[in-house]
């Protein structure tokens, strides 16, 4: 049987496919109608966030029968297409939530002490002491919207930063927020309390938008607001207008409503504004994580028929 990748993947990950007895065809960066006739004879397709798994591509599949994401996020894949055909879809949250939680944190930082301006700065040839002033985070309360697998770890490294967290997220068990040292509390009274707010869910039809002008009016004046998440959860434009006005002090984002995100996004003309282009999970660890993990569970039900979820 043959499984095709059609996104880099570690090493370690193909080796394990290879090792299972699977064929495996690496393409990668396929254009579309490329990508329409590499899947016609895979028996199994492995993506991270690049490759668009659409109803036309497996249409074209005549003999698919699983899709691996190496990674979390399934947006990029019509899962309802795949049910249609008895296509399975895994992802493998486990393998990077660690690296998206110290990202986040790391912005958080970064951002509160204007690390990249001043680096920027520096490499004009400047020494800015006093205009790069920055914010402790010890003593102040993070705001975390979507209290999961990454957002729990998020709250566990800020509580060693001596921060207070509050969450909301309507799907925790209260004892298990209770477990992590973290209040539960509604939108309004996040938005009310917090001088930090991270958002931690999927993109879903509920979440698309959800930090947008209403909800930025109802935080504190000066909020600090980051998403490592899933770009489309912030309003940009709504994003761009509050940064503007002062309301959000400053905005440190990791993902993007269009990735690749080019110039032409006005935010990236801000001062009060950091970025990394969707990094989260890119570290050496969470690569290999994720590749071992969905390598294991394709092989798993290609040559066995079990279906595993890591
Ligand atoms: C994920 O969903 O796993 C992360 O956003 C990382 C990625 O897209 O590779």
């Amino acid at each position: 049987m043959k499984v095709l990748i059609t996104d880099p993947i570690a090493r370690e990950g193909v080796d394990i496919l290879r090792q299972a007895g699977l064929e495996v065809e690496e393409r990668l960066g396929l254009a579309p109608e490329a990508l329409l006739e590499a899947v016609k004879d895979a028996d199994g397709l492995v993506i991270r966030s690049n490759t668009k798994v659409t109803a036309e591509v497996v249409a074209a599949a005549d003999r698919l029968k699983v899709v691996g994401r190496a990674g979390t996020g399934l947006d990029n894949v019509d899962i309802e297409a795949c049910n249609k055909r008895g296509i399975v879809v895994m992802n493998t949250p486990g393998g990077n939530t660690n690296s998206a939680a110290e990202h986040t944190v790391a912005m958080m930082l970064a951002m509160s002490r204007h690390i990249p301006q001043a680096t920027a700065s520096m490499k004009a040839g400047k020494w800015e002491k006093k205009r790069f002033q920055g914010q402790e985070v010890a003593g102040k309360t993070l705001g975390i919207i979507g209290i999961g697998r990454i957002g729990s770890i998020v709250a566990e490294l800020v509580q060693g930063l001596r921060m207070k967290v509050v969450a909301f997220d309507p799907h925790i068990r209260p004892d298990l927020a209770e477990k992590l040292g973290v209040e539960l509390v509604d939108l309004d009274e996040l938005c009310r309390r917090a001088d930090y707010i991270s958002v931690h869910t999927p993109l879903l039809p509920e979440t698309k938008g959800l930090l947008n002008k209403d909800l930025f009016d109802r935080m504190k004046d000066g909020v600090m607001v980051l998403n490592c998440a899933r770009g489309g959860i912030v309003n940009e434009a709504d994003l761009y207008a509050a940064l503007k006005s002062g309301k959000v002090a400053a905005a440190a984002l990791d993902v993007f409503e269009k990735e690749p995100t080019t110039l032409e996004n006005p935010l990236l003309g801000l001062d009060n504004f950091i970025c990394t282009p969707h990094l989260g999970a890119s570290t050496r660890e969470a690569q290999e994580n994720v590749a071992v993990a969905v390598a294991n569970q394709i092989a798993a039900y290609l040559t066995k028929g079990e279906v595993r979820n890591a």
